[in-house]
């Protein structure tokens, strides 16, 4: 480990040391199956066990739970636990294809799985929408529907009779295509009771939902319920809530006295586990002849399930990502026979920024102006819906250094003009992206021991994105220890609350809550290293006590973007080269740039890595990733990750990362922004422009393929 360059759990991850939660193998253990329902819409006529039951090995069919044993967890964004409201096994009720209709257990995992694929069920169907034009889905206003401050559509000034004036005008429909995370840990739990006591190992991103949507679900006290997550296996929104699987896979548990796993199959978790919903966004920009904007119109539509709305906020950021007098975004939900979708990095930033970023591209081309100009020439200071300034924001700077990095000077502006050497057809496109600095209530205990190390405690959870190593390194430097010197407890509900980490807010809300505590420690330590007994001392990052209080009851509480005096976003631009083939239309992508303004950055390798990954999700969005939808039976066909492609190294080749690394004044004393979505935000945009220069061709819908291109 050398200095501030230091991945602390590099070598154990390689080493197959960290335990994700199927790894855990308590003794007895038992192994669940699910059965799942093959229509989209109705009731369950009759189920029939008997061969399920017969299997040798099987100990338990549960087909239907009292709604008194296990009662629903409620949904997330409306004041429950849980992804969405809707609680298989409690009633006859078919809201989507692939919903659980028995969970099986067994002594070994091969014979649950075919004791499930046993379990005959008959239906009533009844007429399902599954698209969002389809004649049975409902749209509704979200701002009707859903009346709270914070989901109103954003409408600055008369965005419509500006537009009427608008010297240069740009009118365009983008349609965004429904996506799941894909995590590569699947997902899953092992369940066990220790006395009156449940355990849950559970890959998460919000332990405390797990625990009191557990206590809510089975009417026991939250003390009783324990949840231990050190490591998630990458979660991207999917795992950030409770999953309807764990309640039963309890009842499972104490019926049986044993503990018992489950581990959703590739194609359950596209059927049962959140996804990113189809959007579809117009947007209306009006300039004067330079290409100043006066005014933008977005209005989007997102797709819905019909038990919850899943709210929108694409308005939120497109909104701000220029100085635009005049705005006016609508958002509508569309309720489809689905499971409830969810977040999903970037969930309405990348979409909506992938709509605008384009529009603004075919702006710049009609009036004729060089795309990193125009964004220049129309960048702000103060966030043009509230007036507040910006905490920090660096666009300009992400701009000019990611085009000195670039090349971007050499760049022809005819679009399809440029063959390389091989008969390609040559594009170089850019976006921006932005995403909102929210923080949530983190509470660290630090602890010094006579030996001269140094434990940490807090509220977040490790999936991949560094955390671990964010933290590490900031104690070890306020502490003056090497960083293997230090240990940093997350994600167990027995060292910490663990409130939902999730949108990019999870490093600046632990670090200042880190910083707080290990201040603490250093005064209480009076430069001396504890002789006896280890000291021990706690603090909050300082979020309002109501705030930190719904989080101690695994609530979702959030302070931010928009603050009393100032409105936090990170930034970022991105490059993109992409090169198509003269014969086969082949879109490659040879190389990116991205340069990103997150405050000061925390731990550069994690950081510089964060982008890597958003850049990679960006291609995947662009090129590669979309689920198709059934329209005869529901569900998704290609639910696996052979046919459901995401992006892999022969698809990417040379990223270039760097950072404006200035530290945000205002938003927390360490000054650090979000990071893990914003890197996402404004790729595929910047890869849509690219093949519009490359090709001349404006495909405005995603992904792009071959198709597009012939
Ligand atoms: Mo993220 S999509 O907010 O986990």
């Amino acid at each position: 480990m050398n200095g501030n360059r230091a991945r602390v759990d590099a070598r154990d991850k390689v080493m197959g040391a960290p335990l994700f939660a199927a790894d855990r193998v308590p003794d007895g253990l038992a192994h669940a199956a699910l059965a799942t329902a093959t229509i989209d819409r109705g009731r369950i006529a009759a189920l029939d066990t008997a061969r399920a039951e017969a299997v040798p090995g099987v100990r338990l069919v549960l087909t239907r739970l009292g709604e008194d044993e296990l009662r629903t967890a409620g949904f997330l964004m409306a004041g429950g636990y849980a992804f969405q409201s809707f609680q298989p096994l409690t009633s006859d009720r078919i809201a989507y294809r692939g919903q659980p209709v028995a969970l099986v257990v067994a002594d070994d995992p091969v014979a649950a799985t075919h004791a499930a694929e046993l379990v005959e069920a008959r239906y009533e169907a009844e007429p399902h929408a599954v698209r969002i034009d389809d004649p049975g889905a409902t749209v509704v206003l979200q701002q009707e529907a859903i009346p709270l401050p914070f989901l109103a559509d954003v409408v600055v000034g008369d965005a419509d009779a500006e537009l009427a004036k608008a010297e240069v005008r740009v009118e365009a429909v983008y349609e965004h295509p429904s996506q799941n995370s894909a995590p590569m840990e699947l997902i899953g739990a092992v369940v066990q009771w220790r006395g009156d006591t449940l355990v849950v190992h559970e890959g998460t991103q919000n332990a405390a939902s797990i625990r009191h949507g557990l206590a809510h679900q089975l009417g026991i006290d939250a003390e009783r319920v324990e949840v231990v997550s050190p490591y998630t296996g990458g979660g991207f929104g999917q795992k950030n809530s409770l999953q309807p699987h764990i309640g039963p896979l309890a009842i499972a548990a104490r019926r049986l006295g044993r503990p018992v796993k489950l581990v959703l199959t590739r194609p359950q978790v596209f059927h049962q586990a959140s996804f990113r919903p189809v959007s579809r966004h117009r947007i209306s920009l009006g300039a004067d002849a330079s290409g100043r904007l006066l005014a933008a119109v977005h209005e989007a539509d997102q797709q819905t399930s019909r038990h919850d709305l899943f709210p929108a906020t694409f308005t939120e950021v497109t909104s701000r990502l220029y100085g635009v007098p005049a705005f006016r975004g609508r958002q509508r939900l569309v309720q489809t026979d689905v499971q409830t979708p969810g977040y999903m990095r970037a969930p309405f930033e990348h979409p909506g920024a992938w709509a605008m970023e384009c529009a603004v591209d075919e702006l710049a081309h009609a009036a004729g102006a060089d795309p990193v100009e125009l964004r220049l020439a129309n960048d702000t200071t103060h966030d043009p819906v509230t007036g507040k300034p910006f905490s920090s924001r660096h666009v300009a700077e992400c701009l000019q250094r990611g085009a000195e990095l670039f090349g971007w000077a050499k760049r022809r502006p005819e679009p399809a003009q440029w063959i390389a050497s091989d008969g390609s057809q040559v594009g170089w496109g850019v976006a921006i992206g932005a995403y909102p600095a929210a923080s949530t209530p983190a509470v660290a205990r630090a602890v010094a021991y006579p030996d001269g190390r140094v434990g940490v405690e807090v509220d977040g959870h490790e999936m991949g994105q560094g955390i671990r190593s964010a933290i590490t390194l900031l104690v070890a430097d306020l502490m003056g220890v090497p960083a293997n010197r230090v240990t940093v407890g997350l994600g167990d509900t027995r060292v910490a609350t663990q409130h939902l980490t999730a949108g990019s807010w999870g490093t600046s809300s632990a670090l200042p809550a880190v910083h707080a505590a290990i201040l603490k420690l250093r005064e209480t330590l009076g430069g001396r290293r504890p002789t006896g007994a280890p000291v021990a001392v706690s603090a909050s990052n300082g979020l309002p006590e109501p705030l930190q209080e719904r989080a101690r009851a695994g609530q979702v509480a959030l302070a931010g973007p928009v603050w009393d005096d100032f409105v936090a976003y990170s930034f970022i631009a991105h490059f993109v080269e992409v090169r198509v083939a003269a014969g086969t239309r082949r879109i490659r992508v040879p190389r990116v740039v991205s340069v990103a303004d997150c405050g000061r950055v925390a731990s550069p390798v994690t950081a510089a890595s964060q982008v890597r990954g958003g850049v990679v999700w960006g291609l995947g969005a662009a090129l590669r990733e979309g689920l198709e939808v059934d329209e005869r039976y529901g569900g998704f066909v290609n639910a696996t990750l052979e046919e459901y492609p995401v992006t892999v190294n022969a698809d990417v080749a040379r990223i270039d990362v760097e950072f404006i690394d200035r530290p945000d004044p205002l938003l927390n004393p360490v000054g650090v922004k979000g990071l893990g979505e914003v890197s996402m935000v404004g790729v595929a945009a910047a890869a849509s422009n690219a093949i519009f220069h490359a090709t001349g061709r404006r495909v405005r819908r995603l992904p792009i393929t071959i198709a597009d291109l012939l």
